[in-house]
């Protein structure tokens, strides 16, 4: 409900334009102040008054209809205060039938996230990209958008040649067939361990190979791939994320040629030390090399392929990339590229770039190597989860179910809550705590709400009652103060969705929580004494159940009813 726009109607004052009024309402800063102030300065000289004069003027237009229920005139202000009963009620009313998203609106966007390049395990850097891609997706569907997830796997190069040697030389097809991606793993990092120019130059003779699809090498390549792209999936399958492509970096290999001719063909391309490059120094981009010298292609090229081959298979209205704040350079190039290409879709492309998630030094011992790996995260939090609530009287179904949906969340949480661009510190006793700002703390809440939901059921207090008379104007004034924090849910939502920026969100749930926990400890929700009371409460309790649902889910906070 737009309260600004009801307030704009209730003012018959001609000597201003609707619009010029609307553009100065503000909503007042503090409760003393009223719900909405009008600065009356910049209208003195044009309206030859003084500010006062315009300020009581504009009073004396209200229509007082039960919906202001006073106007005050301070200082060249005019501040409006809100017949809190009749908001609240109506607000309610506005609210009993929960949330919705938007409607389609007939855009497509692209999220080209997680991209894990498959010669590594998926470590604890790629939280960032997945769980920033993922609530971002859920963003834009939320606004309305067709989503297009895109997961362009780093399956090119010379890792691979490395890799496929590696097994040649060492390994065999039981073990990689028994041991999967773990045995894999072992031979590359083997190599990677004894490297020395006559390794690599066999790994160069293979990779050059696999590029050329030899009968004999190719299929081992294709083997290996499948094999790291199901342990991919299976992890993401985990965190509840489902792709509409894997196409990856491989698939553009043989799509270079148009890109290089473009190129050539443009004008902008030159030949420096046999290869072709594109001088992009005159906008500080340094220089992007298309083509080298001995025909291999880049990563940006690839990239320009890939984006061809999206705008002809999506018709994207947004192409968004979420990477490491590291690689700004490049797509700052490869967008500069497509404006000087003249492509179609130079002004849609965007670069969401994040700064560096890790764990405190070695407070999270890695199964493998030095970093964390994904899942090693993820399996501390469900550790700690899992202790705080073995006392709790559930089954162990029950508990696992927690112990997954809970511990999931905190970590995808620790991720959305700071601002994407900051660095972050995976604290796991802080992720999982069920007081401070964590996602557990908001999946209380919403357990809170099932709760007295719940009882009040087994009450047989019927919430969907008239409205019943409140007198207690000290707990009217908390319930209308989170109505009104409800009726701003859209505004955070489509502001989260523009900056991209799921802190802006994540800071607006955890206010709401802590304003609703407040009320739940100051009243008392079921009073069978006051049945009138009870029953405004507990449309307040199933308002906030179905804004916390509606909301949780675009953070990757999965749902809980109990805790
Ligand atoms: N595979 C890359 C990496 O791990 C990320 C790919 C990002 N997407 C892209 N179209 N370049 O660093």
């Amino acid at each position: 409900m737009d309260l600004k726009t009801i307030l704009l109607d209730k003012i018959k004052y001609e000597n201003l334009t609707k619009q010029e009024l609307f553009n100065l309402i503000t909503i007042s800063k503090e409760n003393n102040m009223g719900d909405y102030a009008l600065p009356c300065f910049s209208f003195a000289k044009t309206l030859h008054r003084s500010p006062m004069q315009i300020a009581e003027e504009i009073k004396n237009s209200l229509i007082l209809d039960g919906f202001i229920e006073k106007a005050e005139v301070v200082n060249g202000y005019l501040n409006f205060f809100l017949n809190k009963k009749f908001v609240a009620l109506k607000l309610l009313e506005s609210f009993k039938d929960g949330f919705k998203p938007c409607k389609s609106n007939k855009k497509v966007v692209c999220i080209d996230y997680s991209s894990v390049n498959l010669a590594k395990y998926m470590h604890i850097g790629h939280w960032s990209t997945t769980i920033i891609g993922e609530s971002i997706a859920r963003l834009y569907e939320n606004q309305g958008y067709k989503v297009y997830r895109l997961n362009y796997i780093g399956d090119y190069g010379l890792p691979f040649g490395k890799m496929v040697y590696a097994y040649l030389k060492w390994g065999n097809k039981e073990a990689v067939e028994k041991n999967g991606i773990d045995e894999i793993q072992n031979l590359y990092v083997r190599f990677c361990k004894e490297e020395n120019e006559e390794l690599l130059s066999k790994a160069r003779e293979i990779s050059k190979k696999i590029e050329d699809k030899d009968k004999e090498i190719y299929p081992i390549y294709e083997w290996v791939i499948k094999i790291s792209k199901s342990e991919a999936k299976r992890i993401l399958d985990k965190v509840g994320i489902v792709f509409d492509s894997w196409k990856g970096e491989s698939s553009y290999n043989d799509k270079m040629q148009p890109v290089i001719d473009e190129i050539k063909s443009s004008g902008l391309g030159k030949i420096s030390e046999g290869a072709l490059i594109v001088d992009l120094s005159e906008y500080n981009l340094g220089v992007s090399v298309i083509q080298r010298s001995d025909g291999a292609s880049l990563y940006v090229t690839r990239d320009l392929a890939a984006l061809e081959d999206r705008y002809n298979t999506y018709k994207f209205d947004e192409m968004i990339y979420v990477t490491a704040v590291q690689q700004c350079n490049h797509f700052e190039k490869l967008f500069k590229l497509c404006e000087l290409l003249k492509k179609p879709y130079a002004n849609k492309l965007y670069h969401a770039y994040y700064g560096m998630f890790s764990t405190p030094e070695g407070k999270i011992a890695s199964r493998k190597g030095k970093q964390a790996l994904f899942e090693d995260i993820l399996f501390a939090a469900e550790k700690k989860v899992r202790e705080q609530i073995t006392n709790r009287d559930l089954s162990k179904e029950q508990k696992d179910e927690l112990v997954k949906k809970i511990g999931k969340s905190a970590v995808a949480f620790s991720v959305l809550k700071v601002d994407r661009i900051k660095d972050k510190i995976f604290e796991v006793e802080k992720a999982t705590s069920l007081d401070g700002e964590t996602s557990p703390y908001i999946q209380y809440t919403l357990a809170r709400c099932c709760s007295l939901l719940n009882k009040a059921k087994t009450y047989n207090i019927d919430i969907n009652c008239n409205y019943a008379d409140l007198e207690d104007e000290n707990s009217f004034n908390v319930i209308y103060s989170l109505l009104k924090t409800i009726n701003e849910m859209n505004t955070v939502i489509y502001s989260a969705f523009e900056k991209k920026e799921t802190s802006i969100l994540a800071r607006y749930i955890l206010d709401l929580c802590k304003a609703f926990n407040k009320f739940y400890v100051d009243v008392k929700v079921l009073d069978l004494q006051n049945v009138n009371t009870t029953k405004i409460y507990l449309m307040l309790v199933k308002t906030i159940k179905n804004a916390l649902e509606y909301m949780m889910p675009l953070l990757c906070i999965d749902l809980v009813e109990y805790m």
